[in-house]
């Protein structure tokens, strides 16, 4: 997309939903600044917030039937597994767990794998990933139980290189574990194409997909995937430190995760170690619902929808849309700038911007990325990242190990932040 096309909806739309985010346009102190680290955690949106504290201060901790505040804590339960069910396209809220981070969601899946992975299984991880889905098949399944786990590289574009990854498979590989999209270089891993490949190789192995980063641009559909489990994160999709586990209902049934005695033995619950946090949840519930508001909102008052599932896959559909436009607005931006100067990892051809998330690595040369993200921020009040992200082997993979810089938008920005984005930039590779 150009930016002589004609505008997608959400860009006229924009006013209204920043108007959603209370701190969209001032840091903590309540100064201006434009915000550009949704790949470290989204803004939150308002209704988000105001859940939190409803829930906080009316729900009782404990589910129950009788009270009208254990009953509401049932049915906040209840009523969050199937909004996040509906967000992947999922079968029910019986395939949802909740965990208090997708690390600990990810930990607590490879334990459960104890009566399901084969003394002489191997598994296959990326070097695209986060290490939150790295670290956990490595140290149980790699240290602990002493199977190979085999890790596929990253291409010198910064994507998964997946011909490399189904080398590395064959008819004992056991599981799978890949991103969808990188937090360090915002490509996109084809799904759909790869598990496929995968499956045609290995018909026994698990596919368990982190959808963190992707979760907030784009359409997740865990049956078209037909991955096994996946994880997402809630601090990623306009709400709370709160992550979800999806996993298909028959294998969860075969799990068997550490639970303590008395806790019910019947998936979800028996992922879900003490208590829920039902401020969490009912903040996770009011993020989910915000992108059922955008989906009418970008739809218009005459569309309809033949169930929530649709209305998600709209709104999320709407979403990559209008941040395709935003990623090639950035990339064509790039482009202008002195390349002895700066260097964009990653997808950098406007004309593939749909294969990547808006988020962008890059190096400003003759400075650090801890410099330039303090220059930015010093000087004009763009809020960017630095360091590895977690995703150690992609920054390694890029050569750069001491870390990168990392702008990341959202649904939330504009052509008007880019061009903010660009012209700061602008002027730090002109010095
Ligand atoms: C791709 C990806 N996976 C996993 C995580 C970790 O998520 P959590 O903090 O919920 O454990 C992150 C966090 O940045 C991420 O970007």
């Amino acid at each position: 997309m150009s930016t002589h096309e004609p505008r997608h909806p959400l860009e006229t739309l924009n006013p209204k939903i920043r108007a959603r985010f209370p701190m969209i346009d001032r840091d903590s102190q309540g100064n201006p600044r434009v915000y550009l680290n949704t790949g470290a955690g989204s803004l939150t949106v308002d209704t988000a917030s105001e859940a939190a504290f409803d829930a906080q201060r009316r729900l009782n901790p404990m589910p129950g039937v009788v009270a009208a505040g254990e009953a509401e804590t049932a049915g906040l339960h209840e009523r969050v597994r199937s909004l996040a069910a509906d967000f992947l396209n999922a079968a029910s809220g019986r395939e949802i767990s909740f965990h208090p981070s997708a690390t600990a969601a990810l930990f607590n899946l490879a334990f459960a794998l104890r009566d399901v992975l084969r003394p002489d299984d191997n598994l296959v991880v990326t070097d695209l990933d986060h290490m939150a889905n790295i670290s956990p098949w490595e140290a149980v399944w790699g240290h602990e139980h002493g199977l190979d786990v085999r890790r596929a590289r990253v291409t010198s574009e910064g994507t998964l290189d997946v011909s490399h990854l189904l080398s590395l498979v064959d008819a004992r590989t056991g599981l799978l574990a890949m991103t969808s999209a990188s937090n360090g270089t915002g490509s996109l891993v084809p799904l759909r194409e790869t598990i496929a490949a995968v499956r045609e190789k290995a018909p026994r192995c698990l596919v368990a997909v982190d959808a963190v980063h992707h979760a907030p641009h784009g359409v997740i559909d865990v049956r078209e995937a037909d991955c096994d489990f996946l994880v997402f994160s809630g601090y990623k999709v306009f709400g709370p430190m709160q992550s979800v586990l999806w996993g298909k209902a028959a294998l969860l049934e075969k799990l068997r995760p550490y639970r303590v005695e008395t806790n019910k033995n019947d998936p979800p619950w028996k992922f879900e170690m003490g208590m829920l946090n039902n401020t969490s949840l009912a903040a996770l519930g009011a993020g989910l619902e915000y992108l059922l508001w955008l989906a009418e909102l970008a739809a218009g008052p005459a569309a309809a929808f033949p169930d929530r599932a649709s209305k998600f896959r709209s709104a999320m559909t709407a979403i990559a849309e209008y941040e395709t436009g935003l990623t090639c607005r950035v990339l064509e931006g790039f482009r202008k700038l002195d390349a002895a100067r700066f260097r964009c990892f990653g997808i950098s051809d406007p004309s593939r911007a749909g294969e990547r998330v808006p988020t962008f690595a890059f190096d400003v040369a003759g400075l650090g990325a801890t410099e330039t993200k303090k220059r930015l921020w010093e000087d004009s009040g763009v809020q960017i990242a630095d360091g590895n992200h977690y995703s150690a082997a992609v920054v390694r993979h890029l050569g750069r190990p001491e870390g990168i810089c990392r702008a990341s938008f959202a649904h939330y920005d504009n052509p008007g932040t880019v061009d903010r984005f660009l012209e700061v930039l602008g002027r730090l590779t002109k010095k």
